[in-house]
């Protein structure tokens, strides 16, 4: 078993850089089955999701080249076939297959897509979204087999404004007959990437970082160039680790507007920034105000760095409250950082954190992603030796962590344990 060791207290300082977006990427590499030619993706993150993707193109036909930063993807040999479930169910983004191989082929089938259990995690405005467009949809044993004999742009309201299902519809409308609206469309900076990318190819999409999303269907699509942005979680989690431990701390290549509301909680809190044109210099503050802070889709505070944040809020002297508004299951961080000192209780979807604590270095799980990235965070400012098992789930979404945390100062390594006896404390 993989762990991962941090000795904590350490501080902060020079510059990390921050990659590729995760969740753009996941969108874009799917999208790239739509080009009728090769496409090349530039700023494309190292982590193990984009690296299930890749292998979900390569089972389907695709030539794929990673070339540094870049993937260069060339379609043009891809077969329709099943996904096998092992590949669909390593991570949530599969469902982007859904909608690209329905929108060329008109047949797709696959199983349920995977993901971190974070909540029930429902597709059904995704299928709503297929339908919408002319799909019929069998579901059996947890596999999908959607077909459609046209596909037409439609009127498609969303229930609620979700990332996946605005993603999914608009692969799909772009190559559907006329004109789709989407309204009540998510608004994320990811969906405005994927929506430039699809542009580029020659679709016709108006509207993508609004509320309503405008598609008209071509027949065609090329060969492109595009890059990803900034990952904005990513340059949270390090802006947050430099409120923690940092001294004159640079988080470079950023797009501030995509963190903005999380630099004005940590305006709230008291802490010391200084915000450029792309990067951040942040410094350590040793008296933090408590906040209140409310989870929303983009521009409110993201859901994936609500558990980061937590462990900052350990450290403001008074209560903080922070409520989950997004998923149902977001809390399991918790009890981790409460042994390691945390005074932090839970009511239905909102968390109170009594602060400032002193955290002491113990041994605790990365149970999901943004948990596993909350306890690195902990970690980080805890005494002593903090052992996070089961690190897989950060290294799905944070490139070189090791190596970036490293070389602004922190101690911290992956140690290939014999026996799962070895991490206690
Ligand atoms: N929802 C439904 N039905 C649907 C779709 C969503 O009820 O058909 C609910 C979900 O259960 C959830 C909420 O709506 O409660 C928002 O879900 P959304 O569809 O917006 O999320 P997603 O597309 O599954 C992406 C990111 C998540 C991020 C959310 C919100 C990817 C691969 N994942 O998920 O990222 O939390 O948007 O911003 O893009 C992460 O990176 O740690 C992560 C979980």
């Amino acid at each position: 078993m993989k762990v991962l060791k941090i000795n904590g207290g350490k501080t902060l300082s020079g510059t990390v850089r921050i990659s590729g977006s995760k969740n753009a990427s996941v969108a874009l590499i799917p999208a790239a089955i739509l080009a009728d030619d090769e496409v090349t993706i530039c700023n494309v993150p190292e982590i193990t999701d984009t690296d299930a993707l890749t292998e979900i193109l390569k089972y389907l036909g695709a030539d794929v080249k990673r070339a540094s930063e870049s993937i260069l993807i060339d379609p043009k040999p891809i077969v329709n076939k099943e996904i096998p479930e092992e590949m669909s169910n390593k991570l949530r983004a599969s469902y982007y297959f859904m909608a690209v191989l329905l929108a060329k082929f008109k047949h797709v089938e696959m199983y349920f897509p995977g993901g971190c259990a974070i909540g029930a995690r429902p597709i059904d405005q995704t299928l709503k979204g297929f339908e919408a467009l002319g799909a019929k949809i069998k579901e059996e044993n947890n596999k999908y087999t959607i077909d459609a004999d046209e596909l037409t742009g439609a009127h498609v309201y969303l229930d609620m404004p979700s990332v996946g299902a605005t993603i999914n519809t608009m692969l799909v409308a772009v190559k559907a007959k006329g004109e789709t609206i989407i309204e009540n469309a998510a608004k994320e900076p990811e969906i405005v990437n994927v929506a430039t990318f699809l542009n580029n190819m020659g679709a016709k999409i108006t509207g993508a970082g609004t509320s309503e999303i405008r598609i008209k269907g071509v027949e065609t699509l090329k060969g492109c160039y595009t890059e990803v942005i900034p990952d904005r979680i990513e340059s949270g989690t390090y802006i947050i680790a430099g409120a923690l431990m940092g001294n004159y701390l640079k988080i470079d290549n950023i797009i501030p507007e995509h963190v903005e509301t999380l630099i004005l909680k940590l305006k709230e809190m008291g802490v010391d920034m200084e915000v450029g044109a792309d990067y951040i210099y942040v410094s350590k503050k040793d008296k933090m105000k408590p906040v209140h802070i409310k989870t929303l889709g983009y521009p409110g505070f993201p859901t994936d760095l609500q558990q980061p944040i937590t462990a900052l809020l350990t450290q403001c002297e008074g209560e903080s409250v922070l409520q989950e508004t997004v998923y149902e299951n977001r809390f399991k961080n918790v009890p981790y950082l409460n042994s390691m000192g945390a005074n932090i209780t839970q009511k239905q979807d909102t968390i109170y954190i009594k602060g400032k604590t002193k955290l002491q270095g113990k041994t605790v799980e990365a149970t999901d992603l943004r948990a596993g990235a909350c306890l690195v965070l902990a970690g980080l400012v805890a005494e002593g030796t903090t052992t996070i098992r089961n690190i897989g789930p950060v290294l799905r979404g944070y490139e070189n962590i090791i190596e970036k945390l490293n070389e602004i100062g922190a101690d911290v390594k992956i140690v290939c344990l014999l026996y799962t006896s070895d991490a206690a404390d």
